[in-house]
């Protein structure tokens, strides 16, 4: 039984899109050889990270290999993201500046997908700006990527697909890389948060079924994946419209198929269940981490918002997820500068940042987007308040990070390493059960390995470790 929009794509159309690779992988072999690069950049958030990663899967099924560098690519990807005005000018500056590189090689093929393209009007609009951009496409038609590589490279000047209609794709191949492998379990969301585009560009919200889920994570547990991330909008509404599914439940499931550690983002306070939290609690692999946003603290900007919460009752849930979980890290979302924020809602933001005692907070200013409510709003705040007000969130929320590191000198932990560490030659970095970051000396490359490490050192952003000789 499904009462959800979900429109589920076909094995058939699936199996067609699979000729398609195979049909371009033809064509190219003949035309440039076996050598074929793609490349491809990734803005905004893990559900875009994860989308890339299955055209990932897709390019190499029609035989491209992957290059860190755009100018050996034959084939470029921009996966966007529209969550902010920012984002979208960033992007914009990048995508201009391929010209050069099509200048130089005709062939080239650009490629435009995401968020920022499934806006209404936006695909022409950017191919009106760009016209070398080739293939643009919106969030809803990824799976038919190979199809649409198939067109331009068949002679069709330019294939553009943007369909309003959600969908549901299983069998999408996917490259995975790094040591966290992400399963998205549902797409959309139907909040309608009064600032937010991502209802309208990632559409209403359809679950995946809860046999598919969990046959991934079995496949991913065999792969000798030990860390995997279940990703949606909104996963506490996971399941709604399926009988017998609830975030919850698959939680209790996933906990079962043996990988050592999931994680999940993101929750919504509304809509948290009790349940969820003692599944975590009494679970052997549920990471002690809770990405919570919070967006204000004030119950009037809340309300305009359309959060459906009170600060009470966030930190209610705070110290609910605290008394069952002592350890657990949180973290939080919050906007600044939201239409008609006054001093004193924005010090109420601060005082529930000072009773939450976020491990780490991601800071926003708002950032109107157009077609939704916020957006209208005639009280919008001046650029320079928003500077202001998150200057003082950031050096506030920076202090209780401090604090919080500070609170683990001395612990030992698990780390699972991720790689050498970014800026810090000779030292591997990885996250703790509560996500956490921590640098620490290995002289062997210990990158997908479960390391125990005693924390010596807090940092300001991060936490030095040391391999713990027996544990
Ligand atoms: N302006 C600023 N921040 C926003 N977010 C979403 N929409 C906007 C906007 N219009 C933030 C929210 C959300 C995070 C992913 O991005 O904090 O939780
Ligand atoms: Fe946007 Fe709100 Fe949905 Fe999150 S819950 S994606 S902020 S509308």
């Amino acid at each position: 039984m499904s009462e959800q929009t979900r429109v589920a794509v076909s094995q058939q159309q699936m199996r067609q899109q699979h000729q398609y690779a195979q049909m371009v992988r033809t064509l190219l072999d003949q035309k440039l050889g076996p050598q074929r690069y793609y490349h491809i950049r990734t803005y905004g958030c893990q559900m875009n990270v994860n989308d890339s990663q299955k055209l990932a899967g897709y390019l190499e099924q029609m035989g491209y290999q992957q290059t860190g560098d755009e100018t050996r690519a034959d084939l470029i990807v921009f996966n966007t993201c529209c969550v902010r005005d920012s984002a979208e000018r960033r992007i914009h500056g990048h995508i201009g500046q391929i010209k050069a590189l099509y200048e130089q090689n005709p062939d080239l093929i650009v490629c435009v997908c995401g968020c920022m393209v499934q806006q209404e009007g936006a695909a022409q609009a950017l191919q009106q700006r760009f016209p070398f951009v080739r293939v643009c496409f919106g969030t809803h038609n990824l799976y038919a990527f190979p199809q649409m590589i198939f067109q331009v490279l068949s002679g069709q000047k330019r294939a553009r697909s943007i369909i309003d209609a959600p969908t549901v794709a299983e069998d999408v191949p996917v490259v995975r890389d790094g040591v966290c492998a992400y399963t998205t379990i549902m797409y959309g969301c139907d909040n309608f948060c009064s600032y937010c585009i991502v209802p309208y560009v990632r559409g209403r919200e359809r679950s995946r079924d809860m046999a598919q889920i969990l046959d991934e994570l079995r496949a991913l547990r065999d792969q000798g994946v030990h860390e995997v991330m279940l990703l949606g909008q909104n996963v506490d509404s996971y399941g709604k419209g399926i009988d017998g599914a609830s975030f919850d439940k698959l939680l209790e499931q996933a906990d079962q198929v043996g990988i050592d550690r999931i994680r999940f983002m993101t929750s919504h306070p509304k809509d948290i269940s009790g349940r969820v939290l003692e599944v975590m609690a009494n679970s052997r692999h549920i990471c002690h981490q809770l990405h919570l946003p919070v967006q204000s603290g004030s119950d009037a900007i809340l309300t305009a918002m359309n959060r459906r919460y009170s600060a009470q009752r966030y930190l209610q849930i705070v110290q609910q997820a605290r008394a069952l979980m002592p350890d657990i890290g949180l973290t939080t979302d919050i906007i600044v500068g939201f239409p008609g924020e006054t001093e004193a809602d924005f010090e109420q933001t601060l005082d529930l940042v000072r009773a939450a005692r976020f491990d780490s907070a991601f800071t926003f200013k708002y950032s109107p987007r157009r077609g939704t409510k916020a957006a209208q709003m005639d009280n919008q705040i001046s650029a320079q308040v928003k500077k202001e007000r998150i200057v003082r969130l950031i050096a506030l929320q920076d202090e209780i990070t401090a604090g919080v590191h500070q609170q683990l000198v001395g612990t030992r932990q698990v780390v699972l390493a991720e790689g050498p560490a970014a800026r810090s030659p000779g030292q591997y970095a990885g996250r703790i059960d509560r996500g956490v970051t921590v640098n620490f000396k290995s002289q062997t490359d210990v990158t997908g390995q479960l390391v125990p490490v005693e924390i010596t050192q807090a940092k300001r952003n991060t936490v030095m470790g040391q391999i713990c000789p027996q544990a």
